[in-house]
């Protein structure tokens, strides 16, 4: 098996509450993150499919057709967005790393038809990030 990867960036602002808490409650738990007007991030996304190469282009998956893909899906959503407001995908869920890779991967998952879908890493900043690998996680989801 080979293990194709594609790293993107994105700058996006959020804020971590969750609104069936008190107030005092959501800034015991999420502290700077709770800042009523958000905050923002310059994300970095790693995708990774696995697969062999196809035998006629030696590829598993173009990563030009992956960049493609994650453009599409992803980056054009989120890029320059407020995603506790500006993202229909993310409505309701708190915008956590944790969260926002689950929600990737569902999409990616789905749109990525060369080569399986393998791993997502997302990093809030160089020193801090999410690793991903599809097992069946629940996300709650907030009205
Ligand atoms: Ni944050």
């Amino acid at each position: 098996m080979l293990y194709v990867s594609k790293r993107m960036t994105f700058s996006s602002s959020h804020r971590l509450f969750n609104p069936e808490f008190s107030d005092e409650k959501n800034v015991a738990v999420f502290d700077k993150c709770n800042n009523p007007n958000g905050h923002g991030h310059n994300y970095t996304i790693e995708v990774t499919v696995a697969g062999r190469p196809n035998p006629e282009t030696g590829y598993v998956i173009d990563l030009k057709k992956l960049k493609m893909i994650i453009g599409k899906e992803i980056i054009s959503k989120v890029d320059h967005k407020h995603l506790n407001h500006d993202v229909d995908f993310l409505s309701g869920i708190i915008p956590t790393a944790e969260n926002l890779t689950v929600v990737f991967w569902r999409i990616l998952s789905a749109a990525i038809t060369e080569g399986e879908l393998y791993r997502i890493k997302l990093y809030e900043n160089e020193n801090s990030f999410v690793e991903y690998h599809g097992e069946k996680t629940e996300i709650t989801v907030f009205k």
